[in-house]
This record gives structure tokens, C-alpha cells and sequence, in this order.
């Protein structure tokens, strides 16, 4: 395949596909106009920074029971949000959380900033977290690059340089596919393609939507992509 893969190839099976995560809003809802609730989207990014979704699931749970808007974060006890992410690990994620929830509901009325520079100057936000948030929340173009998705690329180009020299280019190749239509969507949908599909080890090639376009498939070389550099 020419590496040129569709991206409303990749969101209609995101629209059969999509994993079934508590801070979404279902492809069918979506598509009925259902906006997703920034103050999730932010809280359930900054909780996957360094943690799986699995062990995510529960604690975004408790957080959006206790707390349900950011102002009631804002309002917490210190002592009460460090007890509630105890076993997250990376405590200055939690730390930052609740700066970053008092600064939203102190300077920008409760409300989260919709553009990548002013996500930008909130605690605990760096370039990944605006441009996840931006693009997921407001359904803003923006490319969002992780693990997942530069491995999808790594694939798709059959791009054999090492990580992390590759970076660039593969965070190149994302900004190339990123559409105008439902950029939030097709960002989860890139992320669930690497989680379920495009995974690290045994690929499911198979029941892959960008197959035909993939330069790894031709070349059978999915499994062992991204080459990483040795430490
Ligand atoms: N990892 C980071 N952000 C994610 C999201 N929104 N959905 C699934 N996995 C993710």
C-alpha cells in the first residue's frame, strides 16, 4: 500500500470500534451534538500521563463522583485530593492537579481555556496534555502524539529509523493525517487503533482499517516497528 491512509477509513471503525472509556462521549452521542465535558477530558489525561487505562477507570470514577466540576476540585482539601490519587503514584501529578483546578477556577471562571497556548500556562500542562485537550474537548485540528500513535506511524511509513531520533518525523507524519472533521474523535481513534489493534507485540493486522495503506504490511516488517534506540 501507498502510504497514504484515509482518516475516515480509521473513524468509521472508531464508529464500530471505539473502546467504551467513562471520560467519552460515545461516537453516536458525539455525533448527535453531545460535547464532551472539558473538566473530564483534563482530568482523565492528566491521570493517563504515566498510568494505564485500566488502572485509570476507577480513580476517574471516585474524582468525578466526589468532584464533579472543576470548581468543587478547587475548593477540595489538599489532604483529601493526596489521599483520593494515593496508588496512582507520580504525586506531583496531584499537587499540579489541584493548582491547576484553583488557577481554572480563579482565572478563567470555572471554565477551561480552549486554545493550545493558553492550555499551555496551566500547571501540569504541558504540549501532549493542551493539544489532547484542545483537540478531544473542543474538537480543535490538533495532533496528538503518544506512544501509541507513534507507532502507528512508525507502521504505516515502515519507518526503520530508532525512536527517540525518529520523533520528528513521526510526529510529522501525524500532523499530515490529522483531519478538520472530528479531529477529536480520530484522536481517540488513532490511540484505540494502537491499544487494540496496532499493539506493541502480535499486531491484529487483520482487523486493521489502514491495512491496505500500511508500508509495514507490504513489507511485513508491523512487529517489529518502532526500532528503539539502546539506551
Ligand atoms: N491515553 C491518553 N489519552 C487517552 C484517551 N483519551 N483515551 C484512551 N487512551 C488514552
Amino acid at each position: 500500500g501507498d502510504p497514504m491512509p484515509d482518516p475516515s477509513d480509521l473513524l468509521e471503525w472508531y464508529d464500530r470500534h471505539a473502546r467504551d472509556l467513562p471520560w467519552r462521549v460515545p461516537p453516536a452521542a458525539r455525533k448527535a451534538g453531545v460535547a464532551p465535558d472539558p473538566y473530564r477530558v483534563w482530568l482523565s489525561e492528566i491521570m493517563l500521563q504515566q498510568t494505564t487505562v485500566a488502572a485509570v477507570r476507577d480513580y476517574f470514577l471516585k474524582f468525578t463522583a466526589r468532584w464533579p466540576t472543576v470548581t468543587d476540585l478547587a475548593r477540595a482539601e489538599d489532604a483529601d485530593v493526596m489521599a483520593a490519587w494515593a496508588g496512582l503514584g507520580y504525586y506531583a501529578r496531584a499537587r499540579n492537579l489541584l493548582k491547576c483546578a484553583r488557577t481554572v477556577a480563579s482565572e478563567h471562571q470555572g471554565r477551561f481555556p480552549t486554545d493550545h497556548a493558553t492550555l499551555l500556562t496551566l500547571p501540569g500542562v504541558g504540549p501532549y496534555t493542551a493539544a489532547a485537550i484542545s483537540a478531544i474537548a473542543f474538537d480543535r485540528p490538533e495532533t496528538v502524539v503518544d506512544g501509541n500513535v507513534e507507532r502507528v506511524m512508525a507502521r504505516l511509513h515502515d519507518e526503520h529509523q530508532p525512536l527517540p531520533q525518529s520523533k520528528p518525523v513521526l510526529t510529522r507524519y501525524a500532523e499530515a493525517l490529522t483531519p478538520d472533521t472530528r479531529p477529536g474523535d480520530y484522536a481517540q481513534a488513532v490511540m484505540d487503533l494502537g491499544a487494540t489493534i496496532c499493539t506493541p507485540r502480535s499486531p491484529a493486522c487483520g482487523l486493521c482499517p489502514w491495512r491496505s495503506d500500511c508500508a509495514a504490511w507490504d513489507a511485513g516488517t508491523a512487529a517489529e516497528l518502532p526500532k528503539k534506540s539502546p539506551k
